[in-house]
């Protein structure tokens, strides 16, 4: 499979040019995304749109396990963990060779406190409250062994003050497994002004990505992080399964986790009765890869590189200022950090009866979610054109005045 950036379309679906009567060059890449033919959809957010890409790329998965059978590990399945995790790498400042694939953030941050011995004093973790749930409940679940989970407070519930971070971290503090960007507001953090006082004190750095790679720029190399980790279902058009991890490789050699297995094996074939560690990335694996998934995935990535993260970057910042003037302009309350640099690809709105709301949107194939706590969350990606941001502004403030949400009210959870 070609994995290549020289080669990233395979000449599958070469984008063509501006639609919609829009001047924006990236709204050819709209026919490579079937689901914008038929429903507004601005929940990238949750689930980036699939890519033609990701359909062709699984049926070559298919087709290679049908004409080539078991010979297909060793033509590719057994390192595509690797050569994967080197397509996530050139998105966010990875050298090759430093980032694995796994199936999701929570199996990834397990896999790094695998790594560490909770028993001792060093046994803090630090991070905001307004972190992706999944993400406490690992460290959470860590008590047993020692873990001490210190979450930083917001005030407003869309950010934490950055120097109230920098103060939770102290020579007690293991791990900080902070978010790039909040999920619950999309609020961008200082990754690297984090990572300079966790380094101070003798701590580590666990990024967590999933909100910011393919819309915002990321660069772990520059961060210095120690860790990072995210998945492919959002920003990256990569569709569920496709996690990953990347370890600094200063790390790789002095690491050992005990979540392991036969993958990180330097010789898996040879069945040998002793564990031994595979160098750099690989030994952050444990067993058989979901090879399906990381297929699907690395056409969501060829996309996201093609395109190029800062045009993607810079259309963002203007739609998503679009998009909250809009709000405010029809007297909806958007709940975002205030500097346009802190704010990620996402805009949350608080909009009375949010739920009921979103339900009619999505009756209406216009397609956002809802999050308590949070409120509806409207995603523009580089798929999006204006027309469809004052077109969900629009019907949310039509659904509002008609009172169309009143039909929802007793239904249940938007839950996805
Ligand atoms: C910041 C962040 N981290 C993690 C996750 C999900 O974690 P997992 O890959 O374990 O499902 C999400 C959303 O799905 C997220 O927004």
């Amino acid at each position: 499979m070609s994995l290549s950036p020289a080669d990233p379309s395979g000449g599958l679906s070469p984008p063509a040019g501006p639609i919609g009567g829009e001047a924006d060059p990236l709204l050819g890449w709209r026919r490579e995304f079937p689901i914008l033919g038929r429903s507004r959809y601005l929940v990238s957010h949750s689930l980036g749109a699939m890519p033609r890409r990701a359909e062709a790329r699984l049926h070559e998965y298919a087709r290679t396990w049908a004409e080539r059978g078991v010979r297909a590990w060793a033509e590719g399945w057994w390192t595509l963990p690797l050569t994967a995790g080197d397509a996530v790498g050139r998105i966010i400042g990875a050298p090759p060779g430093s980032v694995v694939m796994h199936q999701n953030v929570s199996l990834c941050q397990s896999l790094v406190l695998s790594c560490f011995d909770l028993s001792g004093p060093r046994n803090g973790i630090v991070c905001e409250e307004l972190n992706f749930p999944t993400v406490l409940y690992v460290y959470q679940a860590h008590a047993a062994l020692g873990a001490r989970l210190h979450t930083v407070k917001s005030d407003d519930g869309i950010t934490v003050p950055l120097e109230r971070f920098l103060a939770a971290i102290d020579e007690t503090t293991l791990l900080v497994p902070l978010s790039h960007v909040i999920f619950r507001s999309g609020a961008v953090q200082d990754v690297a002004a984090i990572t300079r006082r966790a380094h101070e004190v003798g701590a580590y750095v666990v990024a967590d990505l999933y909100q910011s790679a393919g819309t915002v720029p990321v660069d772990v190399t520059a961060w210095d992080v120690d860790f990072a980790t995210g998945g492919s279902v959002k920003w990256l058009c990569g569709g569920p399964g496709a996690g990953y991890l990347y370890v600094s490789p200063r790390l790789h050699d002095t690491l050992r986790p005990r979540m392991t297995g036969w993958a990180a094996h330097p010789r898996p074939f040879a069945f040998e009765l002793e564990h031994d560690w595979a160098e750099g990335a690989a030994r952050f694996q444990h067993g058989t890869p979901g090879v399906p998934a990381l297929y699907a995935a690395t056409g969501g990535y060829e996309v996201v590189e093609e395109v190029g993260v800062d045009a993607i970057r810079a259309k963002s910042m203007r739609q998503v200022a679009l998009l909250i003037a809009l709000a405010e302009e029809n007297g909806l309350r958007p709940r975002v950090a205030g500097r346009p640099a802190e704010r990620g690809g996402m805009v949350v709105l608080d909009v009375e009866h949010g739920e009921a709301v979103t339900r009619e949107l999505l009756r209406r194939e216009t397609i956002v979610d809802y999050r308590p706590g949070a409120g509806l969350r409207i995603s523009p990606h580089f798929y999006t054109s204006d027309d469809e941001l004052r077109g969900v502004v629009a019907e949310i403030r039509g659904i509002l005045d008609e009172g169309a949400w009143k039909a929802h009210q007793r239904d249940g959870g938007t839950g996805f």
